[in-house]
């Protein structure tokens, strides 16, 4: 429904300055030709532009998954601007095909979330966004949590260390893979994947009983929205795994602890994990390092558009 004051067109490359304004994570590339794309104009007089939006196909997921994001300047919130916006946007989507949208709203804000689910969408996950200090913490705490792996047989293993001294490290982690988590790959395909992980070199580390991998995890570099300025010192807790028959004897907790370590050593200030709200475990240990709660994200997406 057209709302007055609020005419739609298509985003030139001109209109990133005025959009920059308001949100600092617009890039020029958001103008990608694959990408539609559309902000919104309120006072026709002036042309000043209140908002944006776009939506594209989503590249890691099914064909006819899209995903869009809109922004809207502060001082336009509560004006139709947004909902305008994101009428455009499903318009659109229907015509491409489109079967499912998804937008990651990047904080808990429940606002936002009201808005996205009064118009169809519904919640499918939600993150908590937990933070530590590596400067802070109190390693000499992690030492019992070493000992308890260790008296179970489990050593915590550098991935750099274990290939130097000719250990198949590679093989013993694909074999740990397709035990539980991708039966069918092959090692080429793991080789492939393995390569295009975020892991930040010399942080992997693995949970060793005997020859055996049980357990593992990383640092990973952080995500950044495209045009956002990265912080050099925060890390991410990369992915952190143990397989099944060796849960909750404290091997995830151990690798994770010597990550905050290896942080530590490296100099960063921060370590970042996001963690789903479903996941008890994965929260507990987080909890257990000491890790503190800093709001969270949350996924909604409609289907049928
Ligand atoms: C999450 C995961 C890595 C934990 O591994 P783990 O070796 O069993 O972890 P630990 O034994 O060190 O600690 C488990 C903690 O979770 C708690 N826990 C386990 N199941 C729980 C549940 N259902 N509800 C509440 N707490 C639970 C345990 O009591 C323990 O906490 P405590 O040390 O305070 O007692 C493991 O479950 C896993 O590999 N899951 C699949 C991959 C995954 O989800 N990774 C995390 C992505 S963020």
């Amino acid at each position: 429904m057209p709302v007055p004051g609020v005419s739609i067109r298509a985003a030139t490359a001109a209109d990133a300055e005025p959009i920059r304004e308001f949100d600092r994570t617009f890039c020029v590339d958001d103008l990608g030709l694959e990408r539609t794309f559309h902000v919104v104009a309120t006072e026709p007089g002036t042309g000043a532009v209140g908002g944006w939006g776009v939506a594209g196909p989503d590249a890691a997921t099914a064909p006819g998954s899209f995903t869009l994001r809109l922004s809207v300047r502060p001082d336009r919130l509560g004006r139709g601007v947004g909902g305008t916006l994101l009428d455009r946007l499903l318009d659109h989507l229907r015509s491409s095909g489109a079967t499912v949208v998804h937008v990651w709203l990047r904080e808990l804000d429940e606002g936002v979330l009201r808005f996205y689910l009064r118009r169809g969408f519904v919640e499918y996950r939600r993150t908590c966004r937990l933070l530590l200090s590596p400067l802070a913490a109190d390693l000499g705490a992690f030492e019992p949590l070493f000992e308890g792996v260790k008296q179970q047989g489990v050593e915590i293993v550098s991935f750099d260390t274990e290939l130097g001294r000719g250990f198949d490290a590679l093989g013993a982690w694909h074999r740990l893979v397709r035990a539980e988590e991708r039966p069918s790959e092959t090692y080429v395909q793991f080789l492939e994947r393995a390569a295009q992980r975020w892991t930040i070199g010399g942080t992997l580390h693995f949970a060793k009983m005997g020859d055996a991998y049980v357990g593992y995890t990383s640092l990973a570099l952080p995500y950044l929205d495209p045009g956002a300025e990265g912080d050099p010192g925060l890390v991410e807790q990369g992915y952190v795994r143990v397989s099944e028959p060796f849960r909750n004897r404290g091997i995830a907790t151990a690798l994770c602890a010597r990550m905050v370590e290896v942080a530590r050593w490296r100099g960063y200030h921060t370590i970042r994990s996001d963690v789903a709200q479903a996941n008890a475990a994965s929260l507990a240990v987080h909890a257990r390092l000491g890790y503190v709660e800093a709001g969270g994200e949350v996924w909604v997406r409609k289907s049928p558009v």
